[in-house]
């Protein structure tokens, strides 16, 4: 065991299962660790580092506005909010944003404007929020309410009242939970801690229909779907239903910590000065991140790429359960999954960084794959090469 791992299991909070790894740097879809290996990066950071690590034009952007301006307070304007939340707008809803500074931070947000919106609306009874099991929108009291996973929420209960809970895809459910007590629907496009499920058009179409019908507000958390993961800027923008507010946030400020809610226009001014506020939010030197990230993501032939690279790495690993390695593959664009026959992900995951390949399990049976956006062939099959290679039938 390194000095650092030692520090960690010394002074660090024991929440996370860490790798036995310490990296000392990054570039590009490979980690380095302090003796100089590289390792292929097939998790980015948990989809923060989407344009793979340390991206020249992110680096410029944070190292010029280091030295010219890091932060103000949210009482003053500064240009780079500005400019990013007009970026984010504009490809998106069309309304105004919030910025946090992670993305349960952004569904924060989410959660607190819709129970405004509901109580303005219907007074107090217009509060309950309709969320999916299996979901995830983050840890802290109102997200992990949000997050209908009961080994997640069993030992901080009590939760927070009036949160009701669907199985994802159920449109009967949908339908018999829904009343005019619901301010909010809140889903992810795709359920990504949860294993890769990708929602059903018919059921995005439901939520839909009912949410207009019961006056309650569609949100999508697109903090893992978005920003290209799926080959689109945000996921929804695959089909015709557009949600009343999306969260974003992991790649958002090219791995520096930032998050925001985006409200259509008819909900942009639900929350007013006073209601929300977090000291960090849309400081300058992430939003300068952020905008050298959407003007990555927003070059021509950028998201066709992510789409041309998603039916590559599908259609490798649909030939590995074509030979019984793997039962089954889901996902959309980049970000995808396999399900193995039998448990034993984590023993997967930990053979695979042996060998200097980074992946990640999000369960027992099921490894899922979050490539940076610009990975390449050749690294898509060495992944596949080594499921291959060490996989049992
Ligand atoms: C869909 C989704 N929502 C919310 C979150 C929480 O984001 P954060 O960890 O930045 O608070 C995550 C994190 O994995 C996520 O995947």
């Amino acid at each position: 065991m390194n000095d650092t791992i030692k520090q960690y299991e010394k002074y660090v909070m024991p929440t996370y299962n860490r790798q036995p790894v310490t990296f000392v740097r990054g570039e590009g879809c490979y980690l380095h660790d302090a003796r100089g290996n590289a390792y292929l990066d097939f998790t980015s950071g948990l989809s923060i580092n989407n344009l793979g690590h340390c991206h020249p034009a992110v680096v410029k952007a944070i190292q010029d506005q280091a030295a010219r301006l890091i932060h103000t307070c949210n009482l003053y304007h500064t240009l780079p909010a500005a400019e990013l939340a007009r970026l984010i707008s504009e490809n998106s809803l069309g309304g105004k944003v919030f910025f946090a500074n992670s993305g349960a931070e952004a569904n924060e947000c989410a959660i607190k404007l819709t129970r405004k919106y509901g109580r303005d609306l219907a007074g107090k009874d217009k509060h309950r929020i309709i969320t999916l099991e299996g979901g995830f929108h983050g840890r802290t009291m109102a997200t992990l309410t949000a997050t209908a996973q009961p080994a997640k929420q069993e030992p901080f209960r009590p939760l927070l009242p009036g949160f009701t809970y669907v199985p994802a895809n159920d449109v009967v459910a949908l339908a018999d939970a829904m009343d005019d007590s619901v301010c909010a629907v809140m889903l992810e496009p795709v359920q990504g801690e949860g294993g890769v499920h990708v929602l059903s058009p018919e059921f995005l179409q439901v939520a839909r229909e009912l949410t207009e019908r019961h006056e309650a507000l569609l949100v999508f958390d697109e903090i893992q779907t978005g920003l290209g993961r799926t080959g689109k800027l945000f996921a929804y923008q695959h089909g015709h239903i557009i949600p009343d507010i999306i969260t974003s946030a992991k790649s958002m400020g090219g791995a520096l910590p930032i998050g925001a809610a985006v409200a259509a226009p008819a909900y942009s001014d639900v929350l007013s000065p006073g209601m929300h506020a977090t000291t960090f939010g849309g400081g300058p030197v992430p939003c300068a991140a952020g905008i050298a990230v959407m003007g990555e993501l927003l070059k021509p032939g950028f998201m066709e790429r992510v789409q041309g690279l998603g039916i590559f790495m599908r259609g490798q690993l649909e030939m590995l359960a074509n030979e019984g390695l793997v039962e089954s593959v889901r996902g959309l664009g980049l970000m995808l999954a396999v399900d193995l026959p039998h448990p034993g992900a984590a023993d997967v995951v930990s053979q695979a960084l042996e060998q200097r390949i980074i992946l990640n399990n999000t369960s027992e049976k099921t490894i899922r794959f979050l490539p940076p956006l610009v990975v390449e062939e050749r690294m898509i099959e060495a992944v596949v090469e080594f499921l291959k290679t060490n996989l049992e039938v």
